[in-house]
């Protein structure tokens, strides 16, 4: 897709973080921007924000794990803007995991994969028939990440199993579409190249309280990117960031390719990609990844 003019972009998660930079890098562009998002005062932020760049955009309550609620999203973009051009379905959460998984809060689990994987799958669910039905060129972009597609670091294993499953959906989907001779392209989103200065590691703002933590101790302790750091400074590693910003014009240019691979690396990461391939084609037993080392 060259020109974004007047194209519309449904965006989950976009109150904040990747998401909101990805509705104002379209925005800019022209196109017509209707973002979902759970948090109230982050999404009157970005209504006032977008508005003050007068982007045409809705702001809409949108839970991703409810198929209704993003049908309810699709619903009021038609009705404000016609049709859908692309579908970021973005909105994803950090557990706050630390510890032994088999300590973990049945809780963490459930809201964590309910958020990520089942969020991807209520969007599929909700967007794709109408992408297909339209038959016109359209974008699905997910928002994966590196930790779960492409490598296993040891700490967050919800998160990862999360993202493993999110990418192993998208490939797949991008492989059906190409089956239907469908013009809507899949991408695989992956903020980075460092970890992206955004809310994840605050998402307990985010947490529904039915499903709170229930068990003592499993606290990270993380809450921003400025804990990160700090924990890494003690390690002896220093944390490089990115701003979400960067990912966002990283995912248009890409868009702008038709790419499926939405993926921007570092020489250390793309030696841990291959390290990873050798040690499976050599048996060889995995060791622990360190985030930023
Ligand atoms: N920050 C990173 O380094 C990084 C790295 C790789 C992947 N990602 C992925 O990027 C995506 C965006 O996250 P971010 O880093 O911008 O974090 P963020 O917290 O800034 O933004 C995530 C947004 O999703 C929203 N959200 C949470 N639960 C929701 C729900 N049930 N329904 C609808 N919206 C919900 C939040 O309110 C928030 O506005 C996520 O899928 C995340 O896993 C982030």
């Amino acid at each position: 897709m060259q020109d974004f003019n007047n194209k519309v972009a449904v965006i989950t998660g976009g109150a904040s973080g990747v998401g909101r930079s990805l509705a104002f890098a379209l925005g800019r562009r022209g196109a017509k921007i209707a973002v979902g998002d759970v948090d109230k005062s982050a999404m009157e932020q970005v209504r006032a924000d977008l508005a003050a760049e007068n982007i045409e955009a809705i702001v809409e309550f949108c839970d991703v794990t409810s198929v209704e609620s993003l049908s309810d999203l699709a619903d009021k973009t038609e009705s404000a803007f016609d049709h859908i051009d692309l579908v970021f379905a973005n909105a994803g959460i950090g557990a706050g995991e630390s510890g032994a998984m088999w300590d973990y809060s049945e809780k963490d689990w459930q809201w964590c994969l309910n958020v990520n994987m089942w969020g991807v799958i209520n969007s599929i669910r909700a967007f794709m028939p109408r992408l297909i039905a339209r038959n016109a060129e359209a974008h699905f972009v997910v928002t994966g990440s590196g930790n779960g597609a492409l490598l296993v670091y040891p700490d967050q294993p919800i998160y990862t199993a999360s993202k493993a499953a999110v990418h192993a959906i998208t490939e797949n989907l991008h492989y059906q579409v190409q089956a239907a001779q469908s013009p809507v392209k899949v991408s695989a989103l992956f903020p980075g190249p460092h970890v992206v200065d955004t809310g994840l590691f605050n998402s307990g703002r985010v947490r529904p309280q039915e499903l709170k933590k229930d068990v003592e101790g499993n606290e990270s302790g993380i809450s921003s990117v400025e804990d990160m750091k700090k924990m890494c400074e003690e390690f002896g590693i220093e944390l490089q960031t990115t701003h979400p910003d960067e990912v966002a014009e990283m995912a248009v240019a890409g868009l702008q390719k038709d790419a499926f691979w939405l993926l921007a690396t570092t020489p250390e990461t793309d030696a841990k990609i291959r390290a990873r391939a050798d040690m499976i084609l050599n048996r060889e037993t995995p060791v622990p990844n360190m985030v930023g080392a």
